[in-house]
Parts: structure tokens; sequence; C-alpha cells
């Protein structure tokens, strides 16, 4: 078992001349700029992460994943690897063509050979693979409205790794993982699998499993894509730094993987005991919520929190890996240490702070105690989460034409200036179509465009700690959904709607298109002849009928200080 855990693994890649060769032959083949998440795909498929596949899934590959968890050659595979693009560019290649696969930076990493095209049928993969078609569910939402509706599947030549600036030292590729546990000498390693930074209970439970398992210890963190709104991966990287001399000297290493998570549970949990046993690890912990999504949107939990265990346990013997099922540990008060939770000594007192209230106390700039996480940790953490009052944040209007979005907003942009503190950004809907957006028009593509590039001018505003007011109509809830993950990767995003009805904002027509809508002289115009889907958790809701700006804006000031973005 030990040495076919650490002989290498089959890769993708042709050799150095191969690649030279192709590349320059691939620069005349049609070519697909993968997405972030197909650059991470790609790289495991060709680095053997993604072993026994050897390409993008073909459809019968495809179909038994999401029915069975099995390719159609019965291997065990829980999670589909797809390579979806837009209709426009399916509609330009076909099966048994060559393309070549680029980056985000046109540089060309792998040719795919198509054997299969294919439009899937989403709500069936959403209901399979995560259990629902609900988009509250990141990977449901994402394979709704940010994946391509056309599927290509097929072989991969490998012709270059993709680049990464960042942590070099730490990344390692299957092969170059077994290769260090040969040379250590390292037989048993038991991988930990986070997407979060470690504070004490994570290092007790970490060093306990590996004690228990007679093992060394892998800390193995996902820094390819994991749930929106997490730590970034800079951050999360500098504090498993921080942690590794908590550990035995020689005991422990700390690898990054590169995988796109889908927050998929127990499928998930089972793809990533695949992945690890691939990486050369021999045993793997499983944790309660493994990779789990959070509420659906009934508030319930998407899975039941043991399902992940179940499901590895069915399974562990055919991978090849064994698994550690996760003791949760809590802090005893009378005995300053960490415990087990089912073996808490009786009457004492078990301290526990839970990933909300901590994130409120880094908000808020409060005490986070020894007990809980190390001293550098809790730096780190400071550093990239100062207090609410010192980020930047976005406050995005959004209502029908006339509802008096952009009168808010300037009053609010007022206030906000007269307090000082932070550079603020009004981001208009008029001002914006002038400036960024001329070219564009008002179908339902060309609005998304306009909208993700406010997103985008928001989000780098918010990030360098400023403030973002913007005030389009946005009429799509997907679309401000993407924006707001945009934002809240930085800081808080205020969707406020101005929720003036229709025919208030047409009684008050100011710029006289209402009239000419109705007339049909001015096509597509929201609330009229185009939709406008209202939202459904706005943090706030303003009406300006009977109301005066002023009082609106005030509003918006006092939601503000309630969040903590502002403080007297
Ligand atoms: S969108 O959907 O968010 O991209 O629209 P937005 O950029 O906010 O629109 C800005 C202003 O364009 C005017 N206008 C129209 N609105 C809606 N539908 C159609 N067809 C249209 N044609 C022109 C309208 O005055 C919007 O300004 P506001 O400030 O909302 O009144």
């Amino acid at each position: 078992m030990t040495l076919s855990h650490h002989a290498p693994i089959p890769e993708l890649y042709v050799s150095a001349d191969s690649a030279q060769k192709l590349k320059i032959e691939a620069a005349t083949l049609p070519s697909w700029d993968l997405t972030a998440r197909q650059v991470c795909d790609l790289e495991l498929l060709m680095n053997g992460g993604f072993f026994p596949l050897r390409g993008f899934q073909s459809e019968a590959d495809y179909n038994g994943t999401v029915e069975n968890m099995r390719t159609a050659d019965g291997t065990l595979w829980p999670i589909p690897v797809t390579l979806d693009v837009s209709e426009k560019f399916a509609e330009t290649v076909a099966a048994g063509q060559d393309i070549a696969l680029r980056d985000q930076e046109g540089v060309i990493l792998a040719i795919l050979s198509i054997s299969d095209k294919w439009v899937p049928n989403k709500s069936k993969e959403a209901e399979h693979v995560f259990g629902a078609d609900d988009l509250a569910h990141p990977a449901v939402n994402y394979l709704h409205n940010v994946a391509g509706p056309v599927y290509l599947g097929g072989a991969i030549t490998g012709i270059q790794q993709p680049v990464h600036y960042d942590f070099k030292a730490r990344r390692d590729t299957p092969n170059e993982l077994r290769a260090f546990f040969r040379k250590m000498g390292w037989r048993r390693i038991v991988a930990f699998q986070t997407r979060n930074p470690l504070h004490r209970a994570h290092q007790e439970l970490t060093f306990r499993a590996a004690k228990e398992a007679e093992a060394n210890l892998l800390i193995h963190p996902v820094v390819g894509m994991t749930k929106p709104g997490d730590v970034d991966h800079f951050t999360r990287v500098r504090c498993y730094e921080a942690v590794l001399d908590q550990y035995p000297a020689s005991t422990t290493h700390l690898s990054l993987l590169n995988l796109a998570m889908r927050m998929g549970g127990p499928r998930e949990a089972l793809w990533h005991a695949i992945i690890r046993k691939n990486h050369g690890l021999t045993h793997f912990i499983v944790g309660r919520d493994h990779a789990g999504p959070g509420k659906n949107s009934a508030g319930k939990d998407f899975y039941d929190p043991y399902a992940a265990q179940t499901l590895v346990a069915e399974h562990q013997k055919e991978i090849g890996i064994e698994m550690v099922d996760f003791k949760q540990m809590v802090y005893v008060q009378e005995k300053s240490q960490y415990y087990p939770v089912d073996e808490v000594p009786e009457g004492s007192t078990v301290l526990d702070i839970s990933g909300t209230e901590l994130r409120r106390r880094l908000r808020e700039g409060l005490e986070i105690p020894d007990w809980f996480s190390f001293p550098q940790v809790v730096t780190e953490l400071r550093r990239t989460s100062p207090p609410r009052a010192k980020q930047g944040f976005t406050v995005f209007f959004t209502g029908l034409s006339g509802s008096g979005k952009s009168t808010i907003a300037n009053a609010l942009m007022v206030k906000l200036m007269e307090m000082g503190g932070r550079p603020v950004t009004l981001l208009d809907g008029d001002v914006v179509r002038k400036h960024l957006s001329s070219e564009l028009g008002f179908s339902k593509e060309h609005r998304d465009i306009n909208i993700k590039r406010i997103g985008y001018v928001a989000s780098e505003i918010t990030k360098n700690g400023g403030i973002a007011i913007c005030a389009p109509i946005a009429p799509y809830t997907a679309t401000r959904r993407a924006v707001r993950e945009m934002i809240e990767a930085f800081g808080a995003f205020i969707e406020v709607h101005v929720a003036t009805s229709i025919e208030e904002c047409e009684r008050r027509d100011r710029k006289g298109l209402y009239k000419l809508a109705r007339e049909g002289k001015i096509k597509e115009f929201t609330g009229i002849s185009d939709p406008y889907e209202a939202p459904t958790k706005a943090e706030l809701v303003v009406d300006t009928e009977g109301t005066d700006v002023d009082y609106c804006a005030q509003q918006v000031i006092l939601k503000l200080e309630s969040m903590g973005l502002i403080k007297a």
C-alpha cells in the first residue's frame, strides 16, 4: 500500500521539446480562454491530482458521474469536471477537432481534443450532485449564472503548468509531494483539508489525529477557489506559516492545493479523498459538515453534518485512503486545555468562539483571547481585516428609472464627505453610461456588462479602503448577486432597494422617458417593456413616495452606523 502511494503518478504533460513544438502549432488552433475555475481544474487534470481522468469528461462519463458517481467504465468519480463554454464559441467547434486552452493572460497551457459537445441538463446536475437545484448553493449559482451553456469533453495534452507567482515554494504537484514523502521516509501521512485559518482547536485536532493514526501530518489547504466571502488565501497562508512551529519539528508539512472547491458536502469529501490519495496521502481527516455550503434558501443546512463521514467511510477501501474522523475540539476552562467534545469532564466550563463570532470581533476590533488562537494568527487577521469602521464598502442603490436613486445617492455622498475619513466615489447610472459604458445599449446582455463593470470598479474602490456609491437600475437578481460576491471579498456590500412604484415613477417622468416608452419610441424600457426583478434580501428598502430625500439618505446613514461601518 505504501509503495503505490508514493510511486510516481501519471501526468498529462508532454516532454519539454514536444511542448515547445506543440505550442507553436497550437497558436493557429481555435482557442478558449479558460475561466479561473477551469484553470484550477486543468492544473489538477494535468499534474495527476484528478487521476484517473485524462481530460475534461465526455458526455457518458459526465452522465455517470452525475447519476451514480461513476464514470462510464465504473471508476468512482463524484464531481463533474467539464469544460463549459459559451454558445457562440461552441458553434465554431466540433467533435474531432483540437483547440488550444489559454490562461487569462493568453498563454497556451494545453490542447483539448474534442470528443463530445453537448448541452447539459443543469437542473438535473444540481439535484444529483449538490442535492438541490437551489441558487443559495454557491456551486448551483455558479452552474446556472456563471458557467457557459455548452460542455466540451475530450483528452488533454498538457503543454505547461499554470504559472503561480505567490508562495511558489509551498506549492507541490502530486509527484512532488510523493517524492518528498519518499525522501523523508514518511510512510503514513494524514492530510488535513481546510479553507479557513488554523486556530488552536485545529492545531490540537490535527496533532491528535496524526498521533492516533501514528502518521506524519500534511496541512493541505485549498488556495484555488473556496466559498465566496472566505478569508483570502494570501492571509491564510501567512496564518498557516505562523502555526507551523507549533508542531513537533519534522513531523508536519504545509503544501498548498490549487483546487476550485464546489462546496458539495459529502460528494466533495469523497472527491477530496481521491485527490489526497493521488497526492500520496494514506489518511484523510473528515470533519463535521465537510465542504458544507451553509444554509439553503429555506434557512436549513444543505447536508446532514455527518453525511460526508458516512460516504467517505463507505468508499475508503476502494479509494485506498483511510478516513480519520474529526472530533470537534473544545476548550475546557478549568483545565486550560482542549478536549474532544465527547471527552469533556463532567461539570466543566466549555468555551468556544464560532466563525460568525470571530468575524464580529474582528469587525468591531474586539478582543480575541489567547486560548482561542495564536497571537501571530490574530495579528495577521487584523492586518487584512481592520475593524469595519476602517474598511472600504459599497452602497448599491437599485430601482426603476426615476425612482430617486441618483438623488438619494448624491445626498448620501455629500453627507459621507462631510464626515470625512474615506474617499467617496459616486458611480451613477447615467454618468457610468457616459464614461464607462458609452457603447452599450439596454439588452439583457448589455445591462449585465454594464452592471459588472460598475461592480468591478466598486470592488477596486472597496478593496482600497474607499466608499463606492452605485446607482444603476440593475434589474437582474443574478447580476446583482455577482456584484455582491465581487465586493464582499473586500468589504461590506449594502444593497438599497429604492422601491418607488412604477406608477409614481411614470407620474413623475422627470426625463420624459416613460412617455416615449409608452409610445414605443424607446424599446426595452425597464418596468414598461423590460423586466425589473425586485430584490428580496436587500439590506435596506426605501420608498421616496411621501418621504423627502434627506430622510432617505439619513436611513442609509443609520444603516451604515448599525453595521459598524461609520463611527462617531
Ligand atoms: S441598467 O439596466 O442598470 O444597465 O441601466 P442604467 O445604466 O442604470 O440606466 C441608466 C439610465 O438610462 C436611461 N434609459 C433607460 N433605462 C431603462 N431602460 C431603457 N430602455 C432606457 N433607455 C435609457 C434611464 O434614464 C436610466 O436612468 P435612471 O437614472 O435610472 O433614471
